[in-house]
């Protein structure tokens, strides 16, 4: 676990706009600081960062954050990831805590075993370009192959000699012990001898996304032996391979850039197309694709093109990939490459330009694809091509696209329309039975088959309303200091300490404003901006990059006073609380009422009765305070 201290020193230190800037040219107008946001495509400006608040917002996508959050999405890591990688960007020690349970034994061992693979990675670069036979062997094969110094540097290529215990000497000379080294996968333990995994081969190493080597795939370049071609590293607690995606980390930026992403089968694949001029490509490591990976690729772009090798094509894993994209609304395009032919030898026949070419001009849905590859005059084939199609379709889950791939359908199978359609529906339906029983009914239908529900909903909402003003008001003045000298907090705090907030962020956030003050820190808006969880985080940049957010339409409906709140503060926010009690007021009236009517005996009315008049005093009273304020 990362101490208090480190992420602390992060959220100090870390410039958002320096942060930002690295990836998107900022401009200053009033304020704040415009790009065209990185997080969707757009032609004008909507991404704000606001340097003193340390926060951006796009006003087109709705993203939004601190400098620990902007990192966490664009490069798509989680928190921790994100602090580390701003701490190593800032040169602010990394202070973890250590403790005795189980988690963070777990967590030590993998930062045991992260050095080790680095140790590993260094070790078989330098094996690679420092030693004879590395040289002879190892960059001989890749210069073969095409791959430049460039190449070799991006992907931390190495030589691991053809030695038993090359590594593991090495290793032990540095002080690691052998269960790390057998934990990390690279040593090999059996009975009494301990030897290196990987020997004599070309060196792969693994990425996850924020650069860390978790494993390597290692290809023999020895000829005449009959050993696997390929062999990777075992599954253990740093890799887990249906999560990750090979050159992912070195492709991420272009993929984002581009918006679009080539998935191919292999390591060669990947290096290859990037020799041919194709930096937006990853594998997957030589499973078939699982759903992870599919979310993976999903943080940076939702245009995926799967390249086939020709013998590929209509194997089971390739086509369980295909509709677990699609299901995951990836807009999916197929290229099938010449028989006998993957993307390494292919690109290097065509050589780079007619092989981008060839990417291009070959690209197609997955109905051109299936309706191609499909024989013609075959009613057979044809019918469960066009079946095995419709039940594709049925995955999408956008509707519109839906309707225009059946038209597509129809068109390139020539069958009827409308019968495609019945028989699409019939799919579809098969599949929302399944999601029913696996997820139950969804919420939006009960309410509107339920006009009750549907208005407690809307009450709901406008109690929420008022909470959100409530909390508006705290963030944004609590530290102003009013007519009687006390700071606005002192009395919103105090006035909210009998209301039970309905919201759970609204909640939350009172909560925590409470607990800090409780610790004599006064927290500010920026408090609740650095936020570490993204609910809290986004409503107190919502209610800061909008001041008017609360606009006429609020004031209309709502009867919030926003007009002049900063000359009338202490009206405003009486008036909030007093709206806030009243709603909760006629809230417990209408539950009160409700019971009333179902309840069996008399002495239960008779107390339901007497809660109800001491309601209608305390609505009464508050309704008094509300006319002196908004008459005064
Ligand atoms: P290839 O067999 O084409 O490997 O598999 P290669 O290294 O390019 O060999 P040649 O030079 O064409 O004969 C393509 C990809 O499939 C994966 C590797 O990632 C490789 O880059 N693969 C292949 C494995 O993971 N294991 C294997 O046994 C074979
Ligand atoms: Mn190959």
């Amino acid at each position: 676990m990362l101490s208090t201290e480190t992420i602390q020193a992060v959220q100090r230190v870390a410039d958002i706009t320096e942060v930002v800037s690295d990836f998107v040219t900022l401009k200053k107008k009033g304020q704040n600081l415009w790009a065209c946001c990185p997080f969707h495509h757009e032609k004008t400006p909507s991404f704000a960062v606001n340097p003193d608040k340390g926060f951006y917002k796009c006003f087109g996508c709705d993203a939004a954050g601190d400098a620990i959050h902007f990192i966490k999405s664009i490069e798509g890591l989680n928190f921790v990831e994100a602090v580390k990688y701003l701490a190593k960007k800032y040169g602010i020690p990394i202070q973890e805590i250590a403790s005795q349970d189980d988690a963070s034994q777990l967590h030590s061992l993998q930062e045991s075993a992260y050095i080790v693979l680095e140790l590993a990675q260094d070790y078989y670069k330098a094996c690679l370009q420092k030693d004879a036979e590395g040289q002879r062997i190892g960059l001989t094969y890749y210069k073969d192959r095409g791959f430049d110094e460039a190449l070799i540097q991006q992907f931390a290529l190495g030589y691991s000699p053809n030695a038993w215990q090359g590594f593991y000497q090495h290793a032990c000379q540095q002080g690691h012990t052998d269960d790390i080294l057998v934990q990390a996968g690279l040593v090999v333990q059996k009975a009494e001898k301990i030897y290196d995994r990987f020997r004599g081969r070309a060196m792969f190493p693994i990425h996850d996304l924020t650069g860390r080597v978790v494993a390597f795939g290692a290809r023999v370049l020895r000829t005449g032996t009959d050993e696997p071609k390929y062999i990777n590293s075992p599954e253990n607690d740093v890799y887990h391979k249906g999560h990750l995606l090979y050159g992912l980390y070195q492709a991420k930026q272009k993929i984002r850039q581009l918006d679009h992403c080539f998935l191919v089968e292999g390591y060669t694949d990947v290096i290859a197309l990037h020799r041919a001029g194709v930096p937006n490509v990853v594998a997957s490591l030589g499973t078939s694709l699982t759903e992870a990976q599919v979310q993976l690729v999903r943080r940076f772009t939702k245009r995926v093109t799967l390249l086939f090798d020709g013998d590929t094509a209509g194997n089971k894993a390739s086509v369980r990939g295909i509709d677990l994209m699609l299901a995951q609304g990836v807009d999916l395009t197929l290229v099938l490459l010449p028989p006998g032919e993957d993307p390494d030898s292919y690109a290097r026949q065509l050589g780079s330009t007619a092989f981008q070419a060839y990417l291009q001009e070959q690209a197609q849905d997955f109905i051109t694809f299936r309706a191609r590859t499909t024989p013609k005059n075959d009613p057979a084939q044809t019918a469960h091509a066009v079946k095995e199609t419709l039940q594709r379709i049925a995955l999408i889950p956008d509707a519109v696209k839906r309707a225009v791939y059946i038209r597509q359908c129809s068109q390139l199978f020539d069958i009827d329309e409308s019968l495609l359609i019945s028989e699409h529906n019939r799919y579809l339906q098969q599949q929302a039975q399944r999601t029913v029983t696996q997820a139950g009914p969804r919420v939006g239908m009960q309410l509107k088959k339920q006009p009750e529900l549907a208005a407690l909903a809307q009450s709901a909402a406008s109690t929420e309303v008022h909470e959100r003003e409530s909390i508006r008001l705290l963030l944004k003045y609590g530290h102003t200091v009013m007519a009687d000298g006390k700071p606005l907090y002192v009395y919103l705090l105090s006035e909210l300490a009998d209301v039970e907030f309905q919201t759970p962020v609204y909640k939350q956030i009172l909560a925590l404003y409470q607990e800090a003050v409780a610790r004599q820190q006064v927290p500010d808006e920026r408090y609740f901006i650095q936020h570490s969880e993204e609910g809290v985080q986004k409503v107190a940049i919502d209610l800061t990059a909008s001041p008017h957010d609360v606009s006429k339409v609020w004031e209309e409906r709502y009867q919030i006073c926003v007009a002049r709140e900063e000359d009338d503060l202490h009206k405003t926010a009486f008036k909030n609380v007093l709206r806030l009690k009243m709603r909760l007021i006629h809230q417990l009236m209408d539950e009160n009422r409700r019971l009333l009517k179902v309840s069996g005996s008399s002495e239960e009315e008779d107390r339901l009765l007497q809660v109800y008049t001491s309601l209608k005093e305390s609505e009464t009273e508050v309704a008094r305070q509300l006319g002196v304020v908004v008459t005064s």
